[in-house]
């Protein structure tokens, strides 16, 4: 571990210096130190493609400096680390290999950013980058054209790399992989599996094939057990006790059974929940008391003896005028209140379907991004290792659904904190301009998280120019956020504070 003294007399413009003008050897210190410790782990057995690419990123960040951190082995399940390392004027990094895969010549791609939402590609006509690290005999890390991204070099497994001088807000963030090389093209054979590949690159419709139920879920029994949170045995702490729950289950009259239902479970559908894609089903349970009432509930399957965990809610006040919405193959992560026309033949009834002028736009826009993302050779020039053009495609749909379909707040008191981000919408002053929903009486929109548009931002090439209101400049009219600091509170849980807690409050639409 080597600690140095803090570097005096060295200029903080808030830029780096020229790299150039410093010799490796001239004594200058720095006072950031990191050592990272790193184990590769990869079987021969085990260069299978696997069923998707690219392989998981691991985040990490580090929280304090100096440090010596020891990182858990990269493998073909786990490829790829990202870490960030906490803002600092002047930083050392010392990189130890400490084993290899037992194809002793495949060393991981380690690329070094100080770009806020880093490339994670070197890119054409990088340059050796002597002061940046790197050793006479192993060779020198490169440098981008741009700048703001390094790679650096091996030396029989160690690899150094410095700068000082770094401006405030900038950070070094670090992308460790054996999946990809240092312009985040995959290589062959770790974890590049099923991605679509040049010139055969297809992108999704702009609706979704539905999975009707598969072989695994036809032996599925799954079944719901709803209790008042009052007579629930949480309160107990018998959260998990299948006989506490069917006692409470039957006292209080079996809430979730077929007859109060106003849906029988559905039949298992693709859906992306949460950011999160599989088969689920839905349930829709009548006979609830309206007004802010306290139910849990959870769902069990008998055939493989498997309970889930408890989950919350509380309803809405009676006369609450918007329907709860169910995902459809046009929109999967959509499942909330909108303020869209009750179904006139079955008025309690979830929507399972969209209006079709709602279906035409989405249809349209969707088909517009296939257009353009496919003329930027999607699969050929990869514009980012972490983003595909599939990605940008469905960070636009979650997008333009959230935006076409809002949802609608509360209407009892919530006990979110933070307070929900709410906005009335009238004929007047519509979400989307010349789009009337929610009647004559308008309604309270629950603002969508900034960070549904700023994943946009994230996974799309820049080209598109898809570009989400600043905060400081009037995104509060359309996105919920909290404070001014880019790096905090966008409603995504990686940046402090999730939309929502386990009791069902929400602050921001996720
Ligand atoms: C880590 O971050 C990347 C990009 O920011 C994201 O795609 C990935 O899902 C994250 N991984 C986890 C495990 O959260
Ligand atoms: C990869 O590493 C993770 C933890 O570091 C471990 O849980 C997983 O089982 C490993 N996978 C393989 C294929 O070794
Ligand atoms: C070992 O890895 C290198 C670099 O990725 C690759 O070129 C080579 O084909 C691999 N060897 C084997 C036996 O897999
Ligand atoms: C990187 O490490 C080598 C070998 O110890 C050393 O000669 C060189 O000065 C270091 N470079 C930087 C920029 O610290
Ligand atoms: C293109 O990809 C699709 C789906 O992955 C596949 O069905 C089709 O056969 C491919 N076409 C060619 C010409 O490779
Ligand atoms: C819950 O109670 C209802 C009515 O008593 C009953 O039909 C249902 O089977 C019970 N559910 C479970 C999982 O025991
Ligand atoms: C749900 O199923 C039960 C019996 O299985 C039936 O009586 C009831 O009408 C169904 N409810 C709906 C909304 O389909
Ligand atoms: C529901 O629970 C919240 C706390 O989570 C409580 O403030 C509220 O009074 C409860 N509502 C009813 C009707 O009991
Ligand atoms: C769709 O049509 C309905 C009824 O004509 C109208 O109230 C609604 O505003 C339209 N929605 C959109 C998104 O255009």
């Amino acid at each position: 571990m080597s600690t140095r003294d803090r570097h005096s007399g060295r200029s903080r413009t808030g830029r780096p210096p020229e790299r150039s003008q410093r010799s490796a050897t001239s004594g200058w210190r720095v006072f950031a130190a990191v050592i990272l410790l790193l184990s590769l782990v990869l079987p021969i057995t085990s260069a299978q493609p696997s069923p998707s690419a690219p392989g998981p990123i691991q985040n990490l960040s580090i929280a304090a400096i100096p440090a010596l951190i020891n990182l858990t082995p990269l493998n073909s399940t786990r490829p790829t680390i990202q870490l960030s390392l906490p803002p600092t004027p002047d930083l050392f990094l010392t990189f130890n290999l400490c084993s290899l895969t037992s194809n002793s010549s495949l060393l991981p791609t380690v690329l070094i950013s100080t770009a806020a939402d880093p490339a994670w590609s070197l890119g054409a006509r990088s340059t050796a980058d002597s002061g940046s690290g790197g050793t006479r005999e192993g060779g020198h890390n490169r440098r981008s054209r741009q700048g703001a991204v390094w790679s650096l070099v091996w030396d029989k497994g160690f690899g150094n790399w410095t700068m000082s001088g770094m401006g405030q807000g900038e950070q070094v963030k670090m992308l460790l992989s054996l999946d990809v090389d240092v312009n985040g093209a995959f290589r062959s054979g770790v974890g590049a599996g099923n991605m679509p590949t040049y010139p055969n690159y297809t992108l999704p419709p702009a609706q979704l094939p539905l999975f009707a139920s598969g072989a695994g879920s036809s032996t599925s029994s799954l079944t719901l057990i709803i209790v008042p949170t009052g007579s629930s045995p949480t309160s107990d702490g018998l959260d998990n006790s299948l006989c506490a729950i069917r006692t409470a289950n039957i006292s209080t009259g079996g809430i979730a059974s077929a007859r109060n239902a106003v849906l029988n479970r559905s039949q298992p559908h693709w859906m992306r929940l949460g950011g999160e894609e599989g088969l689920r089903s839905a349930w829709g349970a009548g006979d609830l008391v309206a007004g802010g009432s306290n139910y849990t509930a959870w769902t069990l399957d008998e055939a493989k003896g498997e309970l889930s965990r408890p989950v919350w809610f509380a309803t809405k006040q009676a006369g609450f005028s918007c329907p709860l919405v169910l995902p459809t193959s046009f929109c999967p992560s959509i499942a909330y209140a909108a303020p869209l026309p009750l179904d006139p033949t079955s008025p309690t009834h979830p929507l399972s379907s969209l209006p079709s002028n709602i279906t035409d736009q989405l249809t349209s826009n969707l088909n517009a991004l296939s257009t353009s993302l496919l003329s930027t050779a999607c699969g050929r020039d990869r514009y980012s290792f972490a983003s595909s053009c599939a990605d940008c495609h469905t960070a636009y749909r979650d997008w333009l659904c959230r935006v076409l379909i809002p949802r609608c707040a509360g209407g009892v008191d919530t006990t979110a904190d933070p307070a929900p981000q709410v906005t009335r919408r009238t004929v007047d002053a519509p979400r989307v301009p010349g789009v009337v929903l929610g009647g004559d009486q308008g309604y309270d929109e629950l603002l969508p998280c900034l960070s549904t548009c700023n994943a946009v931002d994230r996974a799309c090439p820049v080209n598109l120019n898809f570009r989400c209101p600043l905060r400081k400049h009037g995104a509060d009219k359309s996105y919920g956020f909290l404070g001014d600091d880019p790096g905090y509170g966008d409603g995504s849980a990686d940046l402090g504070v999730a939309a929502g807690d386990g009791w069902g409050n929400t602050w921001c639409n996720p």
